[in-house]
């Protein structure tokens, strides 16, 4: 080949792959340029005035017009919300590592919380490690014996409660009305105190438990507030709304209590001939001490947030699923009937409801479904983070977008529900549709590698709670109260839970087996 053939033969090649990459370009800034569509916003502020009270109400109005891949601007955070059940298919399917990262709320940094989180901690080693910790010790539990008494134990004392809170309102001459929302939140709170600390938190009568309790119901307001300080960095340090300030102090007394637990396990520890595990606080200092390192390795510090996060993340979300489905019941006679019929058949009427009856409980798992459906306690799920630019759908989503996941949208959406505002657990008998994570329509406890960790006990506790409430009493209304005038607006905070709480008259149904 001659010197001008090569000149050609390198002028051709060069001028293809300068083609080659204008195209490329061309198609990136093409791709870059289509983001999901969505309404415009404010300078600076964006569209987080916008979001209102309740913000996957709002989200769920925009999707007719917007379609299922909603973009926003929350202050400078690039916002992108999924209110489909394909939508949300194809973002598990194909995107769940791409966006398996969380945001940390302004909130959460109050004590370097941020720092030992599971919920809200980075995707990596120490997360995948923590996370692994949990769902072995104290979810798969080595002792699952121990744990279903446990979890027998805490329900059978909201039982006896509801019986003592009815009895002193029949005495002060009232209905006999009890607030459930109240008792089942106390229930769930001492189930986790039991598991995670073996420590009756409400029912020893100790100072501290009472203490922490509080506290934490402080922590728990805190952190439902929606923060200004989130999505206007400049406004961070100023914490315009004095939600770190507050959260800083009850967060401080909260971690206080709970390191004191961890002090005087760590003493009997040091005392106890044989190491048994007994609980996730054992389990979690295992992973401390001189000697630990690597991901494997915790500090104390770390041990106590993730302790407190327990409680966060499995009481008021357990209690107020039960409280949804109690006040979907009383609003439905009929529902309400047939799952009362169908546990009595199977237990009898003198016999307690078991967890292993749970199988054969097709309505009750239907009525469950169904609650979960229309009251999803965490209805945009965590905000998941982008970890880099990817392309979902067609959409050029930026690294550091944040995504939400509108399930309670998905939930009411009328091209996969029919009457889909109705409670009618019926639609779940024979249905393969399941809440783990595989079907797309239903995602209560998320999907993914970020899937709700305490699923499998949330399903256990739920179920048992909720039977043994229908199993153990009638339930009426009251007074100047009828199914069609219960109350269903919602309250949003760290879950979604009824503005008002729930109050019905218990009356006393099986003979006492205990
Ligand atoms: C009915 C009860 C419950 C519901 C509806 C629920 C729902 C959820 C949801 C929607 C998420 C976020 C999933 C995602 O972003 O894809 C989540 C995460 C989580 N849940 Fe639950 N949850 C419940 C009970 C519990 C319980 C009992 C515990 C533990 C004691 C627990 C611990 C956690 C933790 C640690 C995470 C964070 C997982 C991670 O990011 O890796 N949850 N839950």
């Amino acid at each position: 080949m001659d010197i001008t053939s090569i000149l050609l033969l390198c002028l051709i090649l060069f001028s293809v792959s300068a083609l080659i990459q204008l195209s490329r370009g061309k198609q990136s800034r093409k791709l870059k340029n289509l983001q999901p569509p969505g309404p415009p916003g404010w300078p600076i502020l964006g569209n987080f005035f916008d979001l209102g009270a309740a913000p996957h109400q709002t989200l769920h109005k925009l999707k007719p017009k917007y379609g299922p891949v909603l973009g926003l601007k929350l202050g400078s955070v690039n916002t992108v919300v999924i209110q489909s059940a394909m939508a949300a298919s194809e973002f598990f399917k194909k995107h769940d590592h791409d966006f398996c990262d969380r945001k940390c709320p302004t909130v959460l940094t109050a004590h370097n919380y941020y720092q030992g989180t599971i919920a809200f901690g980075r995707y990596g080693k120490h997360w995948r490690m923590r996370r692994r910790i949990c769902s072995t010790e104290l979810l798969m539990n080595r002792q699952t014996n121990e744990a279903a008494r446990l979890r027998r134990k805490c329900i059978d004392d909201m039982i006896r409660y509801i019986e003592e809170d009815a009895a002193a309102a029949q005495e002060r001459g009232e209905e006999g009305k009890v607030n459930l929302a109240r008792l089942l939140f106390l229930m769930s709170f001492n189930l986790v105190g039991n598991l995670v600390l073996s420590r009756d938190l409400l029912n020893s009568g100790s100072k501290d438990g009472k203490e922490f309790f509080d506290a934490m119901n402080d922590v728990m307001v805190w952190a439902g507030k929606p923060n200004l300080a989130d999505f206007l960095p400049v406004s961070k340090w100023l914490d315009p709304q004095g939600i770190k300030r507050n959260m800083v102090r009850d967060m401080g007394r909260a971690l206080e209590i709970v390191s004191n637990f961890v002090k005087e396990r760590v003493d009997e520890l040091k005392l106890a001939e044989e190491q048994e595990t007994k609980d996730l606080l054992d389990a979690l200092l295992e992973h401390t001490g001189e000697g630990k390192q690597g991901p494997d390795s915790i500090s104390n510090q770390i041990v106590i947030i993730i302790i407190l996060e327990m409680f966060f993340a499995g009481s008021e979300t357990t209690s107020s699923t039960i409280e949804w489905a109690m006040a979907e019941l009383l609003r439905k006679p009929d529902s309400m009937k047939k799952v009362k019929e169908e546990i009595n058949r199977v237990t009898g009427p003198q016999r307690k409801v078991e967890e292993s009856d749970i199988d054969n409980l097709p309505y009750l798992q239907a009525v469950i479904k169904e609650t979960l459906r229309l009251h999803p306690v965490v209805p945009l799920l965590l905000p998941r983070n982008a970890m880099q630019d990817t392309d979902y759908m067609g959409y050029f989503i930026p690294k550091e977008t944040q995504i939400f996941v509108n399930v309670w949208a998905i939930g009411r959406d009328p091209e996969t529900w029919e009457q889909p505002l109705a409670f009618k657990p019926e639609r779940f008998l024979g249905s393969k549709i399941d809440y783990k994570g595989q079907n797309f329509e239903l995602l209560p406890f998320g999907s993914g590698r970020r899937i709700c960790l305490g699923i499998s006990l949330a399903h256990k506790v739920v179920h048992l709670g909720l039977a043994t409430l229908l199993h153990s009493f009638d339930w009426e209304l009251g007074n100047n109260i009828c199914p069609e005038t219960i109350d269903m607006n919602e309250r949003v905070g760290i879950t979604t839970r009824k503005l008002i709480p729930l109050e019905a008259i218990p009356k006393k149904r099986v003979m006492d087996a205990r």
